[in-house]
Order: C-alpha cells, then structure tokens, then sequence
C-alpha cells in the first residue's frame, strides 16, 4: 500500500482540530501508521521547506510553523498521495472547494491547517525526515475488505509478491473464490 506524510501545523494545533481533522483521513478508509508530535528546530524547517527558500514569504513560514508542536503522520491507503491531497484542497483557504480540509476550516494561505505529501518521491523523502524506521507500524485491519474490493486487495498482494500489479481476468480464481 502506498504511504503518505501529513504534517498538522500549529493553526490545527491552537484552535484545537487535530481530533477533527485526522478523523477525517480515518473515516475516509486511510489507515495511520505513523504519528508523533514534534517541534520543530529552524534548521528541519529549513530542510523541510528547502524548496521554498528564495520565497518572500520563508521567513513568516519558518516563524509560524515554530509557534506550536506539530503533528506528524502517515498514512496507508491505496492511492493515498493524491487521495489525501484533494482532500486537503488547495493552499490557499478562503480559495479551497468546500469539504476539503481547507475549504471547510482554512481562510489563510499560510496558516492552511496541514501540509500533505505532493508526490511519492516527496512522501518518501519526508517520512525519512521524522521517522525512524521502527516508529512505523504494521498493523492489520479487519474491515480492510469493507475499504477495498478484492480486486483492490489482491492487486496489493501480488504486487508485493512479485512487484508490479496484474490484471485479474473474468473468471479468473481469486483469494476468495479458489
Ligand atoms: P504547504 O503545503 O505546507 O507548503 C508550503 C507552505 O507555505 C504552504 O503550505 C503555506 O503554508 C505557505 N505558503 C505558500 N504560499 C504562500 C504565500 N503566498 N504566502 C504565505 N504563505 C504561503
């Protein structure tokens, strides 16, 4: 299953929505792997944001992100780097559709509630920053079949078999019907 970084940054914090805001994410069939709270030193946002360092707005970014802890996540779903990036809308709030994380609780462009993964690369890359290795977890999930059809479940399983995914013919056995 693929993975995907969420950061809840320190408005989520302050106004009290972490609870309400992972729900969001758990209710949607994603499942945590990972999470801790943390606060970030000068230097991780540095590298965190390196990306945006010529920016105007760097220095305000970096000086908001270190006014709380922030939350940390990962979470697993099929998909889940694109899933969980439109949920989350675009930056800006006041401009984000409705029911997304922004459009429902953001009216800032900086202060936007979450940051989410924009790639698999990226998420990758940002795992590696706040995580060790052993803070992530395996864990099943029972009602995993009620989140995914078995075509959905067994594309995941061969996969991590033999690599890549393969199409299931009609009338081909499946875990279910061999
Ligand atoms: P995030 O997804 O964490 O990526 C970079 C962050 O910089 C972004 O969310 C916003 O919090 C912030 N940001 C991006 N563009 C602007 C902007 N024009 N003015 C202020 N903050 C911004």
């Amino acid at each position: 299953m693929e993975r995907t970084f969420i950061l809840l940054k320190p408005d989520c914090v302050i106004r009290g929505l972490i609870g309400e805001i992972l729900s969001k994410f758990e209710k949607k069939g994603l499942k945590v792997v990972g999470m801790k709270m943390v606060k970030l030193k000068r230097k991780q946002l540095e590298d965190f944001y390196s990306h945006h360092k010529e920016k105007p707005f760097f220095e305000k970014l970096i000086k908001f992100m270190k006014k709380t802890p922030v939350v940390t996540i990962i979470l697993e779903g099929l998909n889940s780097v694109e899933v969980v990036r439109k949920m989350c809308g675009t930056t800006t709030g006041r401009e984000a559709i409705p029911a997304t994380v922004r459009g429902d609780y953001s009216m800032s462009t900086r202060m936007n509630i979450i940051h989410a993964a924009d790639s698999v690369d990226m998420a990758k890359k940002e795992i590696d920053m706040f995580f060790k290795q052993r803070e992530i977890y395996d864990y099943k999930k029972p009602q995993m079949s009620f989140i995914y059809c078995e075509e959905e479940l067994e594309g995941e399983i061969k996969k991590r078999k033999f690599g890549k995914p393969r199409k299931i013919h009609k009338g081909e056995p499946t875990l279910s019907t061999a």
